[in-house]
């Protein structure tokens, strides 16, 4: 009896201690290793790791606490899915080390944040949120630049780096990893939807396409204005000249809606699909009903001024420019869609749907568009044929 007592204390030790082990082992290296092999399985082979420029971007993010408002995280919940894409896989993360997934989601997610916006407007945005979105919670970083927010300092062009970054690798893997990970994931048919879904949700990841509901003229004019001073002003100006706050380091600068006159359609892709290779972002969170608001406010900022009328030979002269130098961009007819337009990341301008004043049209020819692969022809054209062809592409237009 005795000895079997002090036997005991032998079996409780042996039984603690195994106890321990078996823990540590399926609660902390069972299922670490299970994780490694789902990465190993699920990963392509050479997934590309950060440049020099992009790891001091990463320490930078780190460094400005970028991380308590940004998750870089995508949960399998439709929520999470059909807002920002693709949910997270685990292998994404393998060079995210100490991660940076963050717990708080004050800001929206940045895991797929790379080509979802362009440089000129990750800039400004970092220089000073609010004069681009109106309501932002999100700080100022003006001591990553030069006291102008296309002035970025080493550091903003690093931290700006390593935002284009996120969702990179993913998106290179392609349709080919995507299937590789699809066969190895070892995942519920539920997990594999959320998983597996359109990779980046971003209505900026539309580009020039897509279809785009239809508006009506037939709207409440103050609440277009209401929307507009909210989400527009901004960048675009409380009278639509393009000059708001956040108009100054943008590249090409924001439309000046004053000198233009749009199709309802236009207005309708333009606002749906945003402008691809600009700031201009798209706004599918607005209901059909308030961008048709929108589009009354934006139409009404164009006064109607008399059209002047040139002689014939003017327009001859201005149908011959533009066949020689413009057309293989602009189209034959204007539609925007000549031979060379499909190498270009911001498209020439579709002159049936939109029509500039004379004066922006002059302008435009004699500047270039800043920003676009539109360059300036005062050097190549005489005086005369820069005012024909200005007037010439205005003819068109097709209300
Ligand atoms: C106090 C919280 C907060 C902090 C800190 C913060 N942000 Fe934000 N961020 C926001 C909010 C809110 C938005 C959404 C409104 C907007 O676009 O400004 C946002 C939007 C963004 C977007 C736009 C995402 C998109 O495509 O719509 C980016 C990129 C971004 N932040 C990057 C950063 C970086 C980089 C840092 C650190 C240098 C940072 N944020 C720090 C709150 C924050
Ligand atoms: C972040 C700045 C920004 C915001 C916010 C913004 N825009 Fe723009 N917008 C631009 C830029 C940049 C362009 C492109 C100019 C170009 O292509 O030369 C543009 C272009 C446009 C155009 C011309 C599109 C075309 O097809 O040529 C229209 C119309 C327009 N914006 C309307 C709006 C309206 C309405 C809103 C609000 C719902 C808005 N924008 C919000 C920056 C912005
Ligand atoms: C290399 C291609 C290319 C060539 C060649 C070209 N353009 Fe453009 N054009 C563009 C692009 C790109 C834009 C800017 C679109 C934008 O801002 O979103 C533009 C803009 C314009 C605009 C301003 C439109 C607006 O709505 O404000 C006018 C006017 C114009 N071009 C006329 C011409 C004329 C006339 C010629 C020939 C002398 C010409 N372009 C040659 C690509 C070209």
């Amino acid at each position: 009896m005795r000895r079997a007592l002090r036997m005991s204390y032998l079996a409780a030790a042996v039984g603690g201690l195994g106890f321990f082990a078996m823990s540590v082992l399926l609660l902390g290296v069972w299922p670490g290793r299970a994780l490694e092999h789902q990465i190993h399985a699920t990963s392509p082979e050479h997934p590309l790791a950060l440049s020099a420029s992009e790891q001091r971007g990463r320490a930078i993010y780190a460094r400005e606490g970028c991380a308590y408002c940004h998750t870089q995280q995508i949960r399998y919940l439709s929520s999470d899915v059909s807002r920002f894409g693709a949910a997270t896989l685990a292998w994404e993360t393998i060079f995210d080390y100490p991660h940076l997934w963050g717990t708080r989601r004050i800001g929206p997610d940045l895991s797929r944040e790379a080509s979802i916006r362009p440089e000129d407007w990750q800039f400004s945005h970092l220089y000073a949120p609010r004069a681009l979105v109106a309501d932002s919670v999100m700080p100022a970083f003006p001591w990553l630049f030069d006291g102008a927010p296309d002035r970025p300092r080493q550091e903003g062009r690093d931290l700006v780096a390593y935002l284009e970054t996120l969702g990179r690798d993913r998106a290179l893997a392609g349709p080919e990893g995507e299937a590789h990970a699809r066969t190895a994931c070892n995942c519920s048919d539920d997990e594999r939807r959320f998983a597996f879904a359109a990779l980046n949700a971003s209505p900026a990841m539309a580009r020039r396409t897509g279809e785009h509901p239809r508006l009506d003229a037939s709207q409440d004019l103050s609440h277009g204005k209401e929307l507009y001073a909210q989400y527009c002003a901004a960048c675009h100006g409380l009278r639509g000249e393009g000059d708001g706050p956040g108009s100054a380091g943008l590249h090409p600068r924001p439309a000046n809606l004053a000198e233009h006159e749009y199709t309802l359609d236009r207005l309708s892709a333009s606002l749906w699909n945003g402008v691809a290779g600009t700031a201009m972002p798209g706004w599918r969170d607005l209901a059909p009903r308030d961008l048709s608001a929108i589009a009354q406010v934006v139409r009404g900022f164009h006064a109607v001024q008399p059209e002047p009328s040139l002689p014939s030979d003017v327009l001859e002269l201005g149908a011959r420019v533009y066949a020689d130098r413009c057309a293989q961009c602009h189209g034959e007819k204007g539609g925007g869609d000549g031979s060379a337009a499909g190498q270009f990341s911001i498209a020439p301008a579709d002159l049936r749907s939109g029509r500039p004043s004379m004066a922006a049209s002059l302008r435009a020819l004699r500047n270039g568009v800043d920003g676009t692969p539109m360059a300036p022809w005062n050097r190549e054209l005489s005086e005369a044929e820069l005012s024909a062809v200005a007037y010439f592409v205005r003819g068109f237009f097709q209300q």
